[in-house]
């Protein structure tokens, strides 16, 4: 009998064959220095400017640009770079996790939010702070814990809840509801001192994921933000990662204008970039000199046309269209557009049928009316439903780019069959 340990094996040797050590066309966001060097392409100029902001003294900017164009990878590259150095005559920066604001925070969560990731990321130095900023701090995490649990890096006890960061390293502080949202903002700042004072650093943040399609209520957004000015004035240097409108947003009542730099706009890589950064992913998972590209050219050139610069859903859908001619043992050899056409209609009609029923009707009918508005009467008849069920059901379609696509027209919001759905219905498949 075949064993699991003999199938796990069967599995590497076949891929073997094809000269991997894994499906070649990953698509994660790069973290890690490796990956970097091995992986990253383009975007040189960008990352010059964001570093000369903090030498021009900029406090607060944002990061913009539309899904899936690079975003998160930029920021972990450009932090990638930053490094505490032991010689403190340098500036040096201490980078929190990153944070993603979630729509049904109140404003106390979402400060402790802050107060918790920086105490957390001033953890690995806090042998080279004064005894009493150590002692500052360890009353700060006391008065934002339980005093119940586990021993704590300051050598107090802290207790251990979950919250919204992107990764999950490590420990943070529980809410309690003494706390006001001026004494959490004059605590950080008090932190932000301590830290320039006598580690000659300021604590960066980030916020991600603030895009218009992620967050409906982007009013509360702007007033979330708006209560970080006091740090933003201090030693803090806050970073705001989303879509090309998000810095004219948070700036629109004014408060927030004269604090924010110029944004750091990413457009879409080229169709040069793009076909380089699928090379280097295909050498870096190559296991031996002469490996084949499982699929050609024309078929990360018609990849590109359909992602609109969304590169997270082209490495995405390349990496499904290996998996599938991986798990159906096609023969090894490299495949063009033609060859794989069945498996792109395959896919496709595989995130279709995983809507509901009033969600798949909404996209059948723009497979013929091309590209409308909810107030559009003619969509409204053909999906059945009201204005609003519309707007409600597009504006969540809409937060996966492969299935709708949000765009203007004459200065009107209209939406389109994403990149998948755009795959079906040229097909005739919908
Ligand atoms: N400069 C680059 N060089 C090579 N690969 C990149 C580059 N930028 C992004 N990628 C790849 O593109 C994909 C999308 O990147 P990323 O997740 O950073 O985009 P994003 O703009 O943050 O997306 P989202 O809008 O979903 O937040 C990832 O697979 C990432 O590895
Ligand atoms: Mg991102």
């Amino acid at each position: 009998m075949t064993s699991g340990k003999d199938y796990v094996k069967k599995g590497f040797e076949d891929m073997e064959k094809w000269g991997y050590s894994r499906n070649p066309y990953l698509h994660h966001p790069l973290e890690k220095k490796k990956e970097f060097d091995s992986l990253f392409v383009g975007r040189e100029k960008e990352i010059r400017n964001f570093f000369k902001k903090f030498v021009s003294g900029t406090h607060a900017f944002c990061i913009e640009g539309s899904f899936g164009v690079g975003k998160s990878t930029f920021k972990n590259r450009c932090f990638s770079e930053i490094k505490v150095e032991e010689n403190r005559d340098v500036f040096n920066f201490i980078i929190t996790d990153t944070i993603s604001v979630v729509e049904t925070e109140s404003p106390r969560e979402f400060l402790i939010d802050i107060l918790r990731v920086t105490l957390d990321s001033i953890k690995p130095y806090r042998e080279y702070l004064k005894e009493k900023n150590k002692k500052t701090l360890f009353e700060i995490e006391n008065i934002v814990t339980k005093g119940d649990a586990k021993g704590n890096s300051y050598g107090s006890n802290i207790p251990i809840i979950h919250g919204q960061r992107e990764s999950t390293s490590s420990t943070s502080v529980q809410p309690m509801n003494l706390l006001t949202q001026d004494f959490i903002i004059n605590r950080l700042i008090k932190i932000g001192n301590i830290v320039r004072e006598d580690l000659k650093a300021r604590i960066l943040i980030t916020l991600n994921n603030l895009e218009k399609e992620k967050v409906n209520d982007q009013g509360k957004i702007t007033t979330l933000i708006e209560m970080l000015r006091g740090l933003i004035f201090s030693e803090f240097i806050l970073i705001f990662i989303g879509d090309l409108q998000l810095k004219s947003r948070l700036t629109s009542s004014g408060r927030l204008r004269s604090v924010f730099g110029e944004s750091i706009e990413l457009s879409p890589l080229s169709l040069d970039e793009f076909q380089f950064a699928v090379d280097r992913r295909l050498k870096y998972s190559a296991i031996k000199e002469n490996y084949a590209p499982p699929l050609g050219d024309d078929v990360l050139e018609y990849m590109f046309s359909k992602c609109g610069g969304d590169i997270r859903w082209a490495f995405n859908f390349l990496n499904n269209v290996f998996e599938e001619i991986f798990l159906e043992d096609y023969p090894i050899r490299t495949y063009s557009l033609s060859d794989i056409e069945p498996i792109c209609i395959k896919i496709s009609r595989n995130t279709f049928n995983g809507l509901d029923t009033s969600e798949q009707k909404v996209i059948r009918a723009f497979s013929t009316i091309k590209s409308a508005s909810p107030s559009d009467k003619k969509l409204q008849r053909a999906c059945g439903v009201t204005r609003s069920t519309l707007q409600k059901i597009l504006s969540d379609l809409s937060k996966r780019p492969e299935l709708i696509v949000r765009g203007k027209r004459d200065r009107k919001q209209v939406y389109s069959l994403g990149y998948e759905m755009g795959i079906l219905s040229d097909s005739e498949n919908l």
